[in-house]
């Protein structure tokens, strides 16, 4: 709490104001997320299960290729049942098959392992609860024969110099001839991706909004929802979706501890960017951080993508 009171204060006292999409995921955030992921608009999930029904004996073949066993590491793991499909199809291609579940919520850590445990025969589990910045450090970094995944389109919420720095922080747990497995949300029609981010049952407003009731009920602020409202936009030169929330008047807010935030009438608050992927992107941010791209995996359409990538000799 006394992190997050600290990152609103700065946050709010900022011109323009400026909000981190890592406090999205409370109880309450995170189970309207798991609503968006639900949604006919927000397209990524689907996306993300033809890639793992179609190629993930492809991307299992092409690691067995040089590994006889495997250790999967999987930041942001959730609740396993996306992976769960991938895993069956590894387990055939490697006489040891070890996978460690990194996510922050012990809760849903125990969910991944009873779905995992009952979709793949002869896997070591590993969980691992806890901020991934902190306990991927953690891992034997001598060890070889690892393939590190990170999914769901999750690095489109880094713009690319922090990718580039999450890359290389990821680079320190591999050594030669290890994996990273990326998921990458690629360009798309403009409108496609905006309704994505603005869809018609207005869940992910609720999911951008909870910011401020999670201000009201963690740090005793006193924000009116109805005077805010939530706006993304798409800017197709850059790729990048930006949500904001907008100050609908003039007005201030207080907190239990005396800070107060004033808002001119349509002020923003940024809240988050969806990066989608020109392929110049994603060699840019190889090339930068001193990975090579081993293979791409493609969904039907090609608008998303898994990128399996190596670290440069
Ligand atoms: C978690 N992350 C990849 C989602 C995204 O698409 O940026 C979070 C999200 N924000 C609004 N809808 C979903």
């Amino acid at each position: 709490m006394e992190e997050f009171l600290t990152h609103v204060k700065d946050g709010l006292s900022r011109l323009p104001k400026k909000l981190s999409s890592r406090y999205f995921y409370d109880a309450k955030g995170s189970g309207l997320f798991q609503q968006i992921m639900q949604l006919e608009e927000y397209y990524l999930p689907r996306c993300e299960m033809q890639i793992i029904q179609n190629q993930s004996e492809s991307i299992a073949k092409d690691i067995s290729a040089n590994h006889s066993s495997l250790q999967i590491v999987e930041l942001g793991a959730g609740d396993g049942t996306k992976t769960k499909h991938l895993l069956r199809q590894f387990s055939g291609h490697f006489k040891q098959l070890e996978y460690v579940a990194m996510d922050i919520s012990p809760n849903i850590l125990a969910v991944n392992k009873d779905e995992i445990k009952s979709g793949v025969k002869s896997l070591n589990h590993i969980s691992i609860a806890g901020n991934y910045f902190e306990t991927y450090k953690k891992l034997d970094r001598a060890r070889h024969g690892r393939l590190v995944m990170f999914l769901g389109a999750n690095i489109g919420n880094f713009h690319n110099a922090e990718a580039i720095t999450f890359f290389e922080f990821i680079k320190k747990g591999l050594t030669p001839g290890d994996y990273f497995l990326v998921a990458f949300d690629m360009v798309k029609h403009p409108r496609k991706i905006l309704k994505a981010y603005d869809d018609s049952q207005g869940i992910t407003k609720k999911f951008n909004l909870n910011l401020l009731e999670r201000m009201n009920r963690e740090l005793g602020a006193d924000f009116d929802i109805s005077n805010f409202e939530h706006f993304p936009f798409y800017n197709p030169v850059t790729g990048i979706t930006s949500s904001h929330i907008i100050s609908l008047k003039n007005q201030t807010v207080k907190f239990k501890d005396g800070f107060t935030v004033t808002f001119a009438a349509y002020e923003a608050i940024h809240t988050e960017i969806s990066k989608k992927y020109f392929r110049s992107d994603i060699e840019e941010i190889a090339g930068e951080s001193k990975m090579k791209i081993i293979q791409t995996y493609y969904d039907d359409n090609k608008e998303y993508a898994f990128v399996l990538f190596q670290p440069c000799a």
